[in-house]
Order: structure tokens, then sequence, then C-alpha cells
């Protein structure tokens, strides 16, 4: 593992689980102290638990700086449009798009001292539409816009802002997109070309290097990672 991160300070929400445990961990291991913020706080302290360097389980602002931000946490539901409620529609929408707004507006002076690197945890499903999935799918559109906002409003600042955009990773996440009811062979075959599933490391992976210094000339992208279901 290389040491991209040494001396750097890191922010990973969603940190308990998945993608953004897995952020947390490669972080870490290449030498970030990393802040873990989750709503399930057992589940941050027992990333964090696993981390060293001083990994801290909540927001804080004693770091000098903030070097890493990576969005991950975010919540999403397979149903009939028919059956959204306004609450379920404002949920979603509240917890993955007003989240990354709320989380990034605190951290962006800290992220600006640093001249730092955010990475938001988009999905392919922001990049295009989808049957039984429209708050979902609307929440992480406007994700990818904020990626790209923010992107061109700080540019000459130095800080970039990226996201990445996954088909399906396997993560506990993917029980909440059991198909409703009813629901169109048809259309739930065009999710995904290949049946393949990537890890959450490998997502982090890519997370790792759009937030190090070897992906500088990188800003204001949406990367699927979905091989190629969107390419054609
Ligand atoms: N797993 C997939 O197939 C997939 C595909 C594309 C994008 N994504 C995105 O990746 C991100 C991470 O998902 P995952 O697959 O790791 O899921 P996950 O369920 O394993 O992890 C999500 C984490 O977010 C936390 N979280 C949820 N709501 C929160 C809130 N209000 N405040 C703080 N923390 C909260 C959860 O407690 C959990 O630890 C999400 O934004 C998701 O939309 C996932």
């Amino acid at each position: 593992m290389g040491d991209r991160f040494a001396n750097k300070n890191a922010l990973v929400t969603g940190a308990a689980s998945g993608i953004g445990r897995a952020v947390a961990v490669r972080l870490a291991e290449e030498g970030a102290r990393v802040a873990c913020l989750d709503r399930d706080q057992a589940g941050a302290e027992a990333t964090a638990a696993t981390l060293g360097h001083g990994a801290l389980v909540r927001s804080c602002d004693v770091l000098g700086g903030l070097d890493v931000l990576c969005n991950a946490a975010g919540i999403g539901r397979f149903e009939h449009f028919g059956d959204v409620s306004a609450d379920g529609w404002r949920e979603v929408l509240s917890v993955n798009l007003d989240g990354t707004f709320y989380v990034t507006h605190a951290a962006l002076p800290a992220l600006l001292e640093a001249t730092g690197a955010i990475v938001n945890v988009a999905s392919l499903a922001g990049l295009r539409g989808q049957a039984y999935s429209a708050s979902y799918c609307v929440s992480k559109a406007g994700i990818v816009s904020l990626t790209k906002c923010l992107a061109v409003e700080f540019a000459k600042q130095g800080l970039r802002v990226n996201c990445v955009c996954p088909g399906g990773v396997r993560t506990p996440f993917l029980a909440n997109f059991a198909p409703p009811a009813e629901a169109d062979p048809e259309l739930l075959a065009r999710l995904n070309l290949v049946a393949r599933l990537p890890e959450p490391e490998e997502v982090a992976d890519t997370i790792a290097w759009l937030a190090s210094d070897a992906a500088s000339s990188m800003n204001g992208v949406a990367l699927p990672m979905d091989y190629g279901t969107i390419a054609g």
C-alpha cells in the first residue's frame, strides 16, 4: 500500500458500512488521519477502531485543514413511482442530496485552506433515468450537478470536486433494492450490462485515486463504474 495520504486529514461520511467504510480503511492504510461520520455510531466506531492514525468517530473542528472529503452516506429503495410517498421522497432527497450539501458546506473552509479534494459517491442512477427509483435517481443527479458546480466555482482555488457513479456494488445497501411487486423484467434487465458487481474496496480504490495528487487534472468528473452499462 502506498503513502499518498501521509500527514493528510480526511473526513468520510457513511463510514460505518460498505463503500464509506472501505474508503476510510483505504485512506488510513495510505497514511491519512480519518474522521468517520455515520448515523450508525457503533458501526462508525467499529470502522475507526480498525484504522489507527488517531481516527475519530465524529466530525470535529480540531483538524488543521481538511485534505479529503468523501461523501458516501446514502439511502435508496426500489418502488413504483405511484407508491412513492411525499415523506419517502423527502427522506431520500434529504439524506443523499441535502446531507452532501450540509457536510460539504461545513467542510469547505477547511478544504480550501488545505487545497483539498472532494469525492462524492453518486451513482449510475444519477446519470440516467431508471425505473422504480425516481427519488434515488433525482438525488444522485443532484449530487452529480453539485459536484460539477463546485468544481467550476472553486477550480481557481485548487479545490477539486469529482464523483464516482457506480452501478451496483456488493454492500448491504443492495438489500433495499429488491424489485417491487409486478416490476417489468425488461426494465430491470436494463440496469446492468453484465451481472458482475464490484466489491466496495474496488470503488474505494478509485475514490482514493481521485482524491490523490495522481488525479490532479481531474475536476468536475462524474465517473461511471458500471462495466460499460452506460456506454451503449
Ligand atoms: N451499493 C450499491 O450498489 C451502490 C451503487 C451506487 C451508489 N451507491 C452509493 O454508495 C453510497 C454508499 O452506499 P453503500 O453501498 O456503501 O451502502 P451501505 O448501506 O453499506 O452504507 C451506507 C452508510 O450510510 C450511512 N447513512 C445512511 N443515512 C445516513 C444519514 N442520514 N447520516 C449519516 N449516515 C447515514 C449508513 O448508516 C451506512 O453506514 C451511497 O451513497 C449509495 O447511494 C451504492
